[in-house]
C-alpha cells in the first residue's frame, strides 16, 4: 500500500509499504478515507525527535472498517470509525482510570503509545491507504449515520478537539471565565473552540500569523498579534490588570519570541504573567525531556529559565500532559452530530495522499493560507 514515509529531516516520501494487516485477534484494518497533518507531525518532520526513517507518519485518523480480527466483538467490517491518537489496551490501571494517553502496556517501558509517533510504541500511522487499529473494540469510536457528511468534522476527535479541550480542562475553565489560548495553530483554535462551548466570557488567542488569529476571530475569540504587541501587556490591559482566570498552552517547546526567534520559556512564563492570581493553567503544548536540536543549553536538556516564584506567589496551578482522547471523544462527537461543534471550520487543504510532501512544507513554514491540511487516502 501507498504511504507517507519519514526520510530524515525535511524529507517525506508516498512510498510502497506493506499492507496494513491483523496482527493479532483483537485488531481491526481500517482503510484511511481522511488523515490529517498535525502539529506534532512538523516536531518529528523537521528532525528535533527520534523518529526513525522509514516509518509512517498519521496519527489523526478516520475511515471504514475492511477487516477484524477473530477476538473483536463490537466493531463490525463496514463500521465508520474515528481513531484516537493514542492506544489504549483498556485493562492496564491508567486506562481503567481513563487516562488512555499513559496507557502500561501498549508500549511496554513507557507510559504512551500512539500511531506513527516518535517514542510511542512501534505503530505505523496512518497517512496510508490502510491503518492496523490494535485492541479495535476498546479504541474505536463508532460514528453515527452522518459520519461520511460530517467526516470533516469527526476527524478532528481523532486529536486537535480533544486535546484542545483537555487543555480547557486541565486548565478548570468554568462558565463565564476568561481565558488565554496560547498558539491559534489547530490545537490552539480547537481550545478556543472548546472555551467558547463551555461559555467562557471572553478568550484570547495570542499568535502572530494573520490567518490563523483571523480563524480565532470567526470562532469568537478575541485575537491578539503578537507582532503589533506585547502579548503579556496586552491581556493585562484587557482585564483590569488582573490577568485572566485560565491560561491554556498550546504552542510547546518550539514557541517563539515576537521576533520569531525560538525561545523556549516564551510561552510559559506569558501564562504565569497573564493568569489571575489563583488561576489555573493547562500545557498541552509539547515539551520534550531532551531537545539536542535546541539553540541554548537549557532547552537542549529539556530544561528552561521558569518564573516559579511568581507563579508560587500568585497560588496559581499548573497541570500537563498529554490528551486522554478517549475521556472526551464519545461526548464531542455527539456536539459535532447535533451541530453544537464545528471543527472543520479551521481546515484550509483537502488533499490526495500524493501531495502530501509539498503540503508537509508548507504546514512546516505556516505558509499563509496552511491552517489546517487533511489527506484523502482514498480520493
Ligand atoms: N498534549 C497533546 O496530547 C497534544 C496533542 C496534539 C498536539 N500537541 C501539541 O500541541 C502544540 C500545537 O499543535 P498545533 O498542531 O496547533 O501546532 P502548530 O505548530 O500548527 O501551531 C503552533 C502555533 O503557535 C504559534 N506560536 C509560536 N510561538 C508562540 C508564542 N510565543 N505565543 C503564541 N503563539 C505562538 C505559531 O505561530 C503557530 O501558529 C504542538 O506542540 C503539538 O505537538 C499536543
Ligand atoms: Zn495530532
Ligand atoms: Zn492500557
Amino acid at each position: 500500500m501507498k504511504a507517507v514515509v519519514y526520510n530524515g529531516p525535511r524529507q517525506v516520501s508516498v512510498s510502497n509499504v506493506p499492507d496494513a494487516r491483523i496482527e493479532k485477534p483483537t485488531d481491526a484494518v481500517v482503510r484511511m478515507t481522511t488523515t490529517n497533518i498535525c502539529g506534532s507531525d512538523l516536531h518529528m518532520y523537521e528532525g528535533r525527535t527520534n523518529f526513525e526513517t522509514g516509518r509512517v507518519f498519521g496519527h489523526e485518523n478516520l475511515g471504514q472498517v475492511i477487516e477484524v480480527g477473530a477476538g473483536v466483538d463490537r466493531i463490525k467490517k463496514g463500521d465508520w470509525v474515528c481513531l484516537p491518537f493514542n492506544i489504549g489496551c483498556g485493562f492496564c490501571e491508567n486506562c481503567e482510570r481513563g487516562l488512555t494517553g499513559y496507557c502500561l502496556t501498549c508500549n511496554p517501558g513507557t507510559a504512551g503509545a500512539a500511531y506513527g509517533f516518535a517514542g510511542m510504541g512501534p505503530f505505523q500511522g496512518g497517512q496510508a491507504e490502510a491503518l492496523r487499529v490494535p485492541y479495535a473494540d476498546f479504541n474505536c469510536l463508532s460514528l453515527p449515520k452522518d459520519a461520511q457528511e460530517k467526516e470533516d468534522d469527526y476527524v478532528m476527535l481523532s486529536d486537535i478537539f480533544p486535546t484542545g479541550w483537555h487543555s480547557t480542562e486541565l486548565a478548570g475553565v468554568l462558565p463565564g471565565e476568561t481565558v488565554a489560548v496560547y498558539g491559534a495553530g489547530p490545537v490552539g483554535l480547537m481550545a478556543a473552540h472548546s472555551a467558547i462551548i463551555k461559555g467562557a466570557s471572553r478568550v484570547f488567542v495570542v499568535d502572530m500569523h494573520d490567518d490563523r488569529l483571523k480563524l480565532a476571530e470567526l470562532l469568537g475569540a478575541i485575537p491578539v498579534d503578537m507582532r503589533r504587541c506585547d502579548p503579556v501587556e496586552e491581556i493585562l490591559g484587557q482585564t483590569d490588570g488582573l490577568g485572566t482566570d485560565r491560561g491554556c498552552e498550546c504552542v510547546g517547546y518550539q514557541c517563539c519570541d515576537r521576533h520569531g526567534r525560538e525561545v523556549n520559556n516564551f510561552t510559559m512564563n506569558s501564562l504565569v504573567a497573564t493568569t489571575k492570581a489563583t488561576g489555573g493553567i493547562g500545557v498541552i503544548g509539547v515539551f520534550l525531556p531532551q531537545d539536542p536540536g535546541a539553540s541554548d543549553a537549557l532547552a537542549k536538556q529539556g530544561k528552561m529559565a521558569f518564573d516559579f516564584g511568581a507563579l508560587w506567589s500568585k497560588g496559581q496551578r499548573i497541570a500537563t500532559g498529554e490528551a486522554n482522547v478517549k475521556a472526551y471523544n464519545r461526548r464531542l462527537r455527539d456536539l459535532i452530530h447535533v451541530g453544537k461543534a464545528k471543527p472543520s471550520c479551521i481546515i484550509s487543504h483537502r488533499l490526495g495522499l500524493d501531495q502530501a510532501p509539498d503540503a508537509y512544507k508548507h504546514f512546516d513554514a505556516r505558509d499563509e493560507g496552511w491552517t489546517k491540511v487533511v489527506l484523502k487516502p482514498a480520493a
